[in-house]
């Protein structure tokens, strides 16, 4: 489940702002995505062409693969308890720069990577900005797969409509980066965002949500007039 690469050029636009900050010597958190994929070639270049010096933790096999190809060099996100930034997409974005996450399914990984991050930076095209999460986006979430029935059954007590997401080119479920299935949850209305995410990690074989809440200080966004930087204030950036 991925959305339209019809807008490419504003995620380019994006990935480049905010390769932009990285400095010499940073460890970057390195998130996954079409628009991320922008912002490591960017990093790739200046790593080639301006002897740029940085360490990638990436957040999946796609962003590791391709920070390999461009010669980044990449840590064990395992080893590691802080880094210095960490720059990831996202499926909607909201004005207090929440965040629905995870349609790539490597939402798990990205929430640790940007947690040990002491900045992270959300980068996106105008399509991901929303008023409201959730209600035109599933909120995804990694789950064990002897606990999907399970699951399935909790989700639909909280008012969703739990659906285990289909591979495209791959006979039967997703299989995450952590060899676990994705279920998208469908919901009607959201009141409370805390609340949802606390009550979906305490199901057991929930290992993950893709919501993101209040851990981005600043957003990239690209629309037609440009880049616009949006900024919350969060205590240490
Ligand atoms: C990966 O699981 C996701 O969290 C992505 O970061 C998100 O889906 C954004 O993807 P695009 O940059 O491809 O729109």
């Amino acid at each position: 489940m991925k959305a339209s690469s019809a807008n490419l050029e504003l995620k380019e636009k994006a990935g480049i702002a905010a390769a932009n900050l990285i400095e010499n010597g940073m460890t970057v958190g390195i998130g996954t995505g079409s628009t991320v994929e922008f912002f490591v070639k960017e990093l790739g270049r200046s790593v080639k062409e301006e002897s740029l010096s940085i360490k990638g933790v990436t957040t999946s096999h796609q962003s590791k693969i391709l920070c390999y190809q461009l010669g980044i060099q990449v840590l064990d996100v395992g080893m590691l308890d802080e880094i210095d930034l960490a720059v990831d997409g996202a499926d909607e974005i909201d004005y207090s720069l929440n965040a629905i996450k995870g349609g790539g399914a490597a939402h798990t990984i990205e929430k640790i990577v940007a947690t040990m991050a002491k900045k992270f930076i959300l980068i996106g095209d105008e399509s991901k900005l929303v008023d409201r999460l959730g209600l035109d986006t599933p909120i995804p979430i990694e789950v064990i797969p002897e606990a999907v029935g399970l699951v399935q059954k909790k989700t639909k007590a909280l008012g969703a409509d739990p659906r285990i997401r289909m591979a495209v080119r791959k006979d039967g479920p997703v299989i995450s980066d952590n060899g676990n299935f994705i279920v998208d949850l469908y919901f009607k209305q959201l009141e409370n965002l805390s609340e949802i995410n606390n009550l979906l990690l305490s199901i057991p074989g929930v290992i993950e949500t893709g919501l993101f809440i209040g851990m981005a200080s600043q957003a990239f966004i690209a629309g037609a007039d440009g880049v616009k930087v949006l900024k919350v204030e969060k205590e240490g950036n």
